[in-house]
């Protein structure tokens, strides 16, 4: 599915597509941010400048940005974002798909990057396309968290609610074409260092 499908089929969506854990109350969908939250601390340092690249509508980045992290929250869905806004005034806002994140920071870079439950809605190409951009968004040496499943039967989703798996070597090739280093972490994402291409 190409990635602007996607992005308009999230704008559309209803609240509770967002994670299987609204179905069974707000106050457990909100929990999950906090501890989502809390796990990515343990890789990003305290007080670093993080975007969150499709942040929906916050479970995770208003967590994080009370945790003392400068959070940038950025979604293609304005109304993604209007829903967050509600919530947590003082967070900063982007509405912008992954082309759109030059344009907003110019020359500023961020000290971490993370994407939670974005990358897997994409295709092979508009994923890699994204994590470049995302790549490109984070200073040497900074923290990229990245929702990036490997699988034994690697598959393309084929919907907007659909899931993409990689093999160990697409990864592994992407992340020596775009400059990232895998950092070993007890995390369920992938953690990666930005290291310069090619490295
Ligand atoms: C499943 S929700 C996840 C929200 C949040 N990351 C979380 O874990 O709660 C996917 C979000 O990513 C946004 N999104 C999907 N593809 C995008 C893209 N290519 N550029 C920007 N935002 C995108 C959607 O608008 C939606 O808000």
């Amino acid at each position: 599915m190409a990635a602007d499908d996607v992005i308009k089929a999230w704008d559309q969506a209803d609240p509770t597509a967002i994670h299987p854990l609204r179905n069974v109350s707000e106050d457990a969908y909100w929990e999950s941010g906090r501890g989502q939250a809390e796990m990515l601390a343990t890789v990003i340092p305290d007080g670093a400048k993080v975007m969150d690249f499709g942040c929906g509508d916050g479970r995770v980045a208003i967590p994080m940005a009370a945790h003392g992290f400068e959070v940038t929250a950025v979604d293609a869905s304005q109304n993604m974002l209007d829903r967050l806004t509600d919530r947590a005034p003082d967070v900063t806002t982007v509405q912008a798909d992954a082309d759109g994140i030059a344009g907003h920071l110019g020359r500023r870079r961020m000290d971490a990057v993370y994407s939670l439950a974005v990358l897997i809605h994409h295709s092979y190409q508009d994923c890699l396309h994204i994590i470049s951009k995302l790549r490109a968004a984070t200073k040497l040496g900074g923290i990229l968290v990245l929702d990036w499943p490997v699988s034994e039967t690697p598959t393309e989703a084929d919907s907007w609610i659909g899931v993409t798996t990689w093999s160990p070597q697409q990864q592994a090739d992407a992340c020596a074409a775009i400059g990232l280093e895998p950092v070993d972490s007890d995390l369920p994402w992938g953690v990666y260092r930005a290291v310069k291409a090619g490295s």
